[in-house]
C-alpha cells in the first residue's frame, strides 16, 4: 500500500487510547454490483466501467468517477444522510489510514449471486473476493485501532448489498439458450440463486455485519436497455418481469428465516422494485418526461449499447428516471433512498433505515 500509513497509525492510536471510538463513529460498507459500485471497477481490466463523460456529468466535480450514474449514486445518498463522506472504492490505493475508519466499498460493475454472472467482462470482483477484501479490511484496520475496536466499528456498522440482477440480465437471459437456462427453468433458478444467496449472507454476518440492508432486484424488465430488445410498444419485458415477481418475495422470506437462525433483525429488505415501480408508473408526478427513454444512449429508448461521448445526451438529468439503458439518475437514486429511509413495510422490511437509527442511538 502506497500510503502514509505508519504515521497515521501512530496519531491514531494515541487518539483512541486516550478516548475509545467516538459513539456516534458510524462506518459504512458496501457490497455489490454497478447501482452501487464506486469506482472499483477502474483499477480492473475490465469493459465493466463508467470512466469517460458524460458520466459524472452532475457530480460534484462534474468528472467521471466510475460510478454509473449522472451523479451521486445510491450509496453516496445514504452516506450524506448519514452525515459522512461518500464511501471510497476499496482499491483506490488512497484509501488508507484514517480514512478507513469510515468504512469502504467493495462493489465490483457486473458482478451476481453466481460466479460465472458477468464472465464476459472479465476481472470483475466477484462476490467471494469482495468478502475476502473485507476481511483483509477488517486486518488493515485491526493494525491501526486494535481488533477489539475494529470489531465493534463492524458491528456498529450500517452495510448495503445489491446482488441478483445480472444473474438476470448478464447470464440467465443474457443470450437466448444460455447454459443457466437449459440447466434451469426459472422458477429453479430463482431457488437456486436464493439458496446460494443465503450463503453470501451468512459469511457476511460471520464477518461481523450486524446491520446489512439488502436491496432485492430491481425493475429489471422496465429498463430501457430491455424495452430496446424486448417491448414492442414499451411495456416492460414479461419474462424479466416474471424474474422479479418469483425472486423478491423469496428473498424476504430468505431473510426473514435467517433473522430467525441469529435471533435479531440483522438484515433488512430493501424492495428497489417497488420504489422504482412508482415513478415508471407514474412518471409525471415525480417531475419525470419519461421513464422509458434513458438520458443517455442511442437506438430505441437510447436503450442499445453503451453511454459513450458519442451518445445521445438530454440536456436535463432530472426529468429523467433512467440515466443509462441500466442505472437510474441520480434524480430517481434520491427518490430510492427517501424510501429506504423513511419507507414503510412495502418498501422496506421489517424497518426502514431512520428506524434502525433511532434504535441503535438508543442502544
Ligand atoms: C465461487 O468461487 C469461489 C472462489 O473460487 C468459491 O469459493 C465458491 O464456492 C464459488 N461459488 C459457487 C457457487 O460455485
Ligand atoms: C419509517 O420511518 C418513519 C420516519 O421517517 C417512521 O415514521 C415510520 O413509522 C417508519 N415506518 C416503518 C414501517 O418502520
Amino acid at each position: 500500500m502506497a500510503c502514509i500509513r505508519l504515521v497515521f497509525s501512530l496519531i491514531l492510536l494515541a487518539f483512541f487510547a486516550s478516548k475509545g471510538i467516538e459513539a456516534d463513529t458510524r462506518a459504512f460498507f458496501v457490497f455489490g454490483d454497478s447501482l452501487v459500485d464506486n469506482g472499483n471497477n477502474n483499477y480492473l481490466i475490465t469493459t465493466a466501467r463508467a470512466d469517460s463523460p458524460p458520466y459524472g456529468i452532475d457530480y460534484p466535480t462534474h468528472r467521471p468517477t466510475g460510478q454509473f450514474s449522472n451523479g451521486l449514486n445510491i450509496p453516496d445518498l445514504i452516506s450524506e444522510h448519514l452525515g459522512m463522506e461518500p464511501t471510497e472504492p476499496y482499491l483506490n490505493p488512497l484509501l488508507c489510514g484514517k480514512k478507513l475508519l469510515v468504512g469502504a466499498n467493495f462493489a465490483s460493475a457486473g458482478v451476481g449471486i453466481l460466479n460465472d454472472t458477468g464472465i464476459q467482462f472479465l476481472h470483475i470482483i466477484r462476490i467471494g473476493q469482495q468478502l475476502d477484501y473485507f476481511k483483509e479490511y477488517q486486518t488493515r484496520v485491526a493494525g491501526l485501532i486494535g481488533s477489539e475496536q475494529t470489531q465493534s466499528l463492524v458491528n456498529k456498522a450500517i452495510v448495503l448489498i445489491t446482488l441478483g440482477g445480472n444473474d438476470f440480465v448478464n447470464n440467465y437471459y443474457l443470450v437466448p439458450f444460455s447454459a443457466r437456462s437449459r440447466q434451469f427453468s426459472l422458477p429453479d433458478y430463482v431457488r437456486y440463486l436464493i439458496s446460494e444467496y443465503r450463503k453470501v449472507l451468512r459469511k457476511l454476518y460471520d464477518l461481523g455485519a450486524r446491520r446489512v440492508l439488502v436491496t432485492g432486484t430491481g425493475p429489471m424488465g422496465c429498463v430501457p436497455a430491455e424495452l430496446a430488445q424486448r417491448s414492442r410498444a414499451g411495456e416492460c419485458s414479461v419474462e424479466l418481469t416474471r424474474a422479479t415477481e418469483l425472486y423478491n418475495p423469496q428473498l424476504n422470506r430468505m431473510l426473514t428465516g435467517l433473522n430467525a437462525e441469529l435471533g435479531a433483525n440483522v438484515f433488512v429488505a430493501a424492495n428497489t422494485y417497488n420504489m422504482h415501480m412508482d415513478f415508471i408508473t407514474n412518471p409525471q408526478a415525480y417531475g419525470f418526461v419519461t421513464s422509458k427513454i434513458a438520458c443517455c444512449g442511442q437506438g430505441p429508448y437510447n436503450g442499445i449499447g453503451l453511454c459513450t461521448p458519442l451518445s445521445n445526451l438530454c440536456p436535463n438529468r432530472d426529468l429523467y428516471a433512467f440515466w443509462d439503458p441500466f442505472h437510474p439518475s441520480e434524480k430517481a437514486n434520491r427518490i430510492v433512498v427517501q424510501q429506504i429511509l423513511s419507507g414503510d413495510n412495502k418498501y422496506m422490511y421489517p424497518m426502514n433505515l431512520t428506524t434502525i437509527l433511532a434504535m441503535d442511538s438508543r442502544a
